[in-house]
């Protein structure tokens, strides 16, 4: 009875559906009964806001990637915005110095450098992986100080993240992981994505990613001041939270404001959320990579190409490249499957007036890609109504 509920509220129906054929919705966020007695939990404490469930969150993400802070947000797109805002405080970087983003990756963390002062460019895609390789952040850093975004696309890491670290090192760059897509993925050597010493690598718990704490974000970074900052900055910049006010008739209810922050602390709902999810994420990965390794035969058959080295990574996307998109789009819809695009192309958004910007593998990569659903609700039959659609499809 609760799981039917849940079903129909996780997603909504999925409207247009064919006639006498079952749909397979892009995505459905995948909750467990631990979840929502974990939500449930926080709620019959009456604490629902900032509190200790987000903290334990923190110190058991903190923990798994080895860094020594971790700071939870309401987005990974406001973990970007308190990052680039502490870098563009009291004594630090100059308004206009440049902050690098890949091409193919979602608006949010590049608005927020354009809103903190930095000027935003974008370095080009690797068709064949939709990630901006190491070697074209690298080309397109200045002399000046140049903040560095990388992002493993797909949670497909990145090849020659330590050289792209001894470099910005040398430079004086600054590198800040978009690590929205990479909860779970690891690099050959076992060490895990978002690990490496870069100045702070930020996370997205939004509904789509592979831990779903309903929304949320989190900042890791082995950097004390930074991690301070923002622990203050994410809750209008007060010195006392007030769950330190007001758990106990001894503590006191007066805080000051020695700086001047921002709204974007998460609620102990996701946290809860956020931990229990984080605690069954290699089943979940284990899930994703079957059906990632299910595709990856039927596209074989069917003459059709995923992105380069995409065993390797934690299957957050099954991106399907080069295709003759708006025929196979249609085609898989009157199978009942519904697929997606990872990403319209960011850079020719009106969003940036005049700027133009010469990608030529974005431009490529932009208009074959496709993502197919992949979540661990998915059945079996709808697997395979994945798979028979791409297997009929005579493109
Ligand atoms: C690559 C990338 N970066 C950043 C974000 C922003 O994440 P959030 O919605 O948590 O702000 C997303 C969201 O989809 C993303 O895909």
């Amino acid at each position: 009875m609760r799981r039917a509920r849940h079903d129909r509220l996780a997603c909504g129906p999925l409207t247009g559906q064919v006639s006498g054929m079952s749909t397979v919705p892009f995505h459905l966020p995948h909750f467990t009964d631990a979840d929502r007695d974990a939500a449930v939990a926080v709620m019959d404490t009456r604490f629902t806001t900032m509190g200790t469930h987000v903290a334990a969150f923190e110190e058991a993400f903190a923990a798994r990637h080895g860094r020594a802070h971790a700071v939870m947000v309401n987005s990974c797109t406001n973990g970007h915005m308190l990052v680039l805002r502490y870098l563009r405080g009291p004594g630090g970087w100059d308004e206009g110095a440049r902050a690098v983003f890949p091409a193919m990756t979602f608006a949010g963390p590049s608005f927020q450098a354009a809103h903190a002062g930095f000027d935003v460019t974008f370095a080009d895609t690797d068709p064949a992986t939709g990630s901006t390789p190491v070697d074209a952040l690298i080309e397109a850093a200045g002399t000046a100080p140049t903040i560095l975004a990388p992002l493993g696309y797909g949670g497909i890491p990145l090849d020659g993240m330590d050289r792209l670290i001894r470099f910005a090192e040398e430079h004086g760059h600054v590198v800040i992981e978009d690590c929205a897509h990479a909860t779970g993925a690891s690099y050959a050597d076992g060490r895990a994505v978002g690990s490496l010493s870069t100045l702070a690598s930020i996370w997205s718990f939004y509904p789509t990613k592979v831990v779903n704490a309903t929304e949320g974000g989190m900042i890791l970074t082995d950097d004390a001041d930074l991690a301070a900052w923002c622990r203050s900055a994410r809750l209008h910049g007060v010195n006392k939270p007030v769950g330190d006010r007001y758990r106990s008739l001894k503590t006191d209810w007066a805080y000051a404001l020695p700086i001047m922050g921002h709204k974007c602390n998460p609620t102990n709902i996701q946290g809860a959320v956020g931990l229990s999810q984080l605690g069954r994420l290699d089943t979940t990965l284990a899930r994703l990579a079957g059906i990632a390794g299910r595709y990856r035969e039927v596209l074989a058959q069917a003459g059709m190409h995923t992105l380069d080295g995409s065993e390797r990574g934690n299957q957050h996307l099954f991106v399907l490249r080069d295709t003759p998109r708006a025929a196979l789009m249609e085609h898989l819809k009157n199978h009942g499957v519904q697929c997606s695009v990872h990403y319209p192309p960011l850079w020719q958004m009106e969003a940036w007036g005049d700027r133009r910007w010469d990608l030529p593998g974005a431009e490529r990569f932009a208009e074959g890609c496709l993502s197919l659903p992949i979540y661990a609700d998915l059945t079996e039959a709808q697997i395979a109504q994945v798979c028979d659609g791409l297997l009929s499809f005579d493109g």
